[in-house]
């Protein structure tokens, strides 16, 4: 039987490609149409495969979400302080509820794990609520990595070609592109809701700080001067940008990302993810990589 999905918080980094993948010709035939788009502000001119709605509380959200069985939010950071999307995704009638992670597994975080209390506060909250909950784990966006703050996250500088990773630069990060990203959400979800997991990995490709410096500097033909640091340097770096004491214009969330990832290993889903599960053998799309994207970009 076909679902009813609604996306929540259109207008950023995966509002496009998950509602573009959701009407892919692999997908589309498993929803029910129009997909329900839904922002502070209607986002676009509606048709027949997608519905417009305005919304920002309870009672504009449950009724945008009426008689939806999916609902996929991807608001920011901001939009976390509430609980008023799972509140609203209660009353409306929705089966699943897929928060607003896409990130790290937070709770290797460490001394980090704070930074990530608000999103694990409301994952608890939408399962106290009967909700299904899928949370998508997908490590870091390979097409946001190589803008300039974002590259600290793979542990690089390019602006000024450094990079300092720890060690030998071998710990392995996952990333995924926000295309893979949509197409996984829309294959997950196409799925009958007992064989979808509570937490889906999915790693399109793996660099390590080291290899990324390499494949940055073979499609550039620059030299990364390389400062290698310990972990808990890097741990100390993210403390300080969030207490304000490192304060060099990029953001603090990515020192505490950076640093998350450090603190233990919830950035690598290598070896443990979920890939084969939605996308088997590649059937649905390419996973693309992050050398592609160096290619392209430089
Ligand atoms: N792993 C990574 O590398 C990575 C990178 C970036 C983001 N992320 C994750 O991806 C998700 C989306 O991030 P993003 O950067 O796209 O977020 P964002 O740009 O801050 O916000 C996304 C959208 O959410 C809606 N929104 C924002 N604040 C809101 C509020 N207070 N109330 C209601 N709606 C609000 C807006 O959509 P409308 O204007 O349509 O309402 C906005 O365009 C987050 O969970 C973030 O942590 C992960």
């Amino acid at each position: 039987m076909s679902k009813s999905v609604a996306i929540v918080g259109i207008s950023g980094y995966l509002g496009k490609p998950v509602l573009e993948a959701l009407l892919e010709p692999a997908f589309r035939d498993n929803f029910k149409l129009p997909i329900r788009a839904v922002s502070r502000k209607a986002a676009g001119t509606s048709s027949e495969d997608v519905e417009y709605y305005e919304a920002s509380d309870i009672a504009s959200y449950e009724k945008a979400l009426k008689g939806v069985d999916v609902v996929i939010d991807l608001r920011g950071t901001a939009a976390l302080e509430s609980n008023d999307l799972a509140i609203a995704a209660k009353n409306a009638g929705a089966k699943v509820y897929i928060p607003s992670e896409f990130g790290l597994d937070y709770s290797q975080a460490g001394p980090l794990k704070p930074v990530f209390q608000k999103k694990a506060d409301i994952v608890n909250f939408a399962e106290a609520q009967g909700l299904k909950v899928i949370q998508f784990k997908v490590g870091y966006f390979i097409d946001s990595t190589l803008q300039p703050n974002w590259d600290l996250l793979a542990f690089a500088d390019l602006s000024h070609d450094t990079a300092d990773y720890v060690g030998d630069g071998s710990q392995n990060l996952s990333f995924n592109s926000t295309k893979n990203i949509g197409q996984s959400v829309a294959a997950t979800i196409s799925l009958p809701y007992e064989m979808i997991p509570d937490v889906v990995k999915i790693a399109g490709d793996n660099v390590t700080p080291a290899k990324f410096v390499e494949l940055y500097e073979k499609h550039t033909g620059k030299k990364v001067t390389v400062n290698s640091t310990t972990k808990e340097q890097i741990i100390q770096q993210a403390q300080d940008a969030l207490s304000g004491k490192l304060d060099n214009g990029v953001p603090a969330f990515f020192y505490a990302l950076r640093g998350a990832s450090v603190a233990g290993d919830g950035a690598n889903f290598k070896n443990n993810n979920d890939n084969e599960l939605i996308n088997p053998g590649e059937k649905y799309f390419k996973w693309e990589k992050i050398e592609d994207y160096i290619r392209k970009t430089y």
